[in-house]
């Protein structure tokens, strides 16, 4: 009883509407991470340096800077830009976005330290032509965990310690399972171990496990259900006492899926939270497939794509704030000029993921999750919890 008064007060303080002097307040034309300050949630953007160096593209800095309170590199912090020749490290464009993130008064999700992608190639041709043992890659992903870790540290709120470990059932074989260069060069273990030597660096940053197709549960079968078997994961890392932290659902959609409702959406993240860990939105973005019609201009078939972007946009938005423990809500990409989807989803060709144009004008998408955090509030939308980092 007690404990509920007193998370309804704290709520109730949180969700004030700002005294102005005389004008009354307008939501609409806050930014979307002042409007999450009001639940504690962070609004984040992955981010191109590329483009934000760019000084022919005031907007997309201006746009990063203002609307955002969280930013992730989209690419820089990968292991093949950090250490692109064995040894020799490249700091400056990760260095870069973290003093960014510093002078702009936002927190930095860390991404990402153990995937079977963007690798360099002294690594994986090392190990292919054998001139890298087991023992010696082991002791590799150990320093450079270590090394990462530890210059940024304090300057991190969250790492994507494993990113995309399991598998999909159009794999092969079908049955789930741990997927890609570590858990078959290293074993299974290597998760574990991944989160301690990223622990042992940083006391306080909150450690991720990361992956997409995670955003509801299916079948409730490990062999099948992505959902089920990194919870099953999560829960057998727990029990052994390894320094996980959170769950981190990339949210990748596409409107030509069936995708899920708020309410499934919303019990996954309960379901992870009540093993006592902290979730997150890390790369939502929408896409759709680029038609003819749709190339061609023709509004009959962009109006439902844009419309149905936005209804999945604001589908995990809702679902992150109706569950205390979901901290962050980051888009990969905000703007349809920069959005890895065109380059990365060509047969057939697919876009139109971001919440603004490629003119750097605010979508359908942008628009309806801004009027989520407006319309959220208590009794069913509450403060995100304070988050503490297992030891
Ligand atoms: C993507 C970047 O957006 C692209 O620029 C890059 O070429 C490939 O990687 N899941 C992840 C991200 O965890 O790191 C990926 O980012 C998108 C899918």
């Amino acid at each position: 009883m007690t404990v509920g008064v007193v998370a309804f007060a704290t709520a109730a303080a949180l969700n004030t509407v700002p005294a102005t002097a005389g004008k009354p307040y307008d939501p609409t034309t806050q930014s979307l991470a002042k409007l999450g300050l009001r639940h504690g949630l962070q609004i984040g953007t992955a981010v191109d340096m590329a483009a934000l160096n760019d000084a022919s593209e005031p907007q997309y800095r201006k746009i990063v800077a203002t609307e955002f309170s969280s930013v992730t590199a989209e690419n820089v912090m990968k292991w093949e830009s950090l250490e692109p020749t064995r040894g020799n490290y490249n700091w400056g464009p990760a260095d870069q976005l973290v003093d960014f993130a510093k002078r702009n008064r936002q927190s930095v999700r860390g991404h990402v330290l153990v995937w079977q992608n963007q690798l360099p190639t002294w690594l994986t041709s090392g190990v292919a032509d054998g001139s890298i043992s087991r023992q010696e890659l082991r002791e590799l992903l150990r320093k450079h965990i270590t090394t990462v870790v530890s210059r940024y540290q304090g300057k991190i709120s969250q790492w994507d310690v494993i990113n995309e470990a399991v598998s999909d059932p159009w794999d092969n074989p079908p049955t789930l399972h741990y997927k890609g260069f570590w858990a078959q060069h290293l074993g299974p273990d290597y998760i574990a171990d991944a989160f301690r030597w990223a622990r042992a660096a940083d006391p306080k940053a909150l450690l991720f496990y990361n992956d997409y197709n995670i955003e509801a549960f299916g079948s409730g079968d490990p062999a099948d259900d992505k959902t089920q078997f990194v919870y099953d994961m999560a829960k057998r890392l727990l029990a052994q006492r390894v320094p996980i932290d959170g769950i981190g659902s990339q949210g990748h959609l596409g409107t030509q899926y069936g995708n899920y409702d708020t309410l499934q959406v919303a019990a996954a993240l309960k379901k992870f939270g009540a093993l006592g860990l902290v979730t997150a939105f890390t790369e939502v973005d929408v896409r759709s497939q680029l038609t003819e019609a749709v190339q061609a201009g023709d509004e009959a078939e962009i109006n439902p794509r844009l419309q149905a972007s936005a209804a999945n946009f604001s589908v995990l938005l809702k679902a992150c704030l109706a569950v205390r423990s979901c901290l962050s809500y980051t888009v990969w990409g905000f703007s349809d000029k920069y959005s890895w989807v065109p380059s990365w989803f060509n047969d057939p060709p697919e876009g139109l993921a971001t919440i603004y144009d490629e003119n750097f004008q605010p979508k359908r998408a942008y628009y309806e999750i801004k009027s989520d955090l407006i319309f959220a509030g208590p009794p069913y939308v509450l403060p995100r919890i304070a988050p503490k980092p297992r030891r």
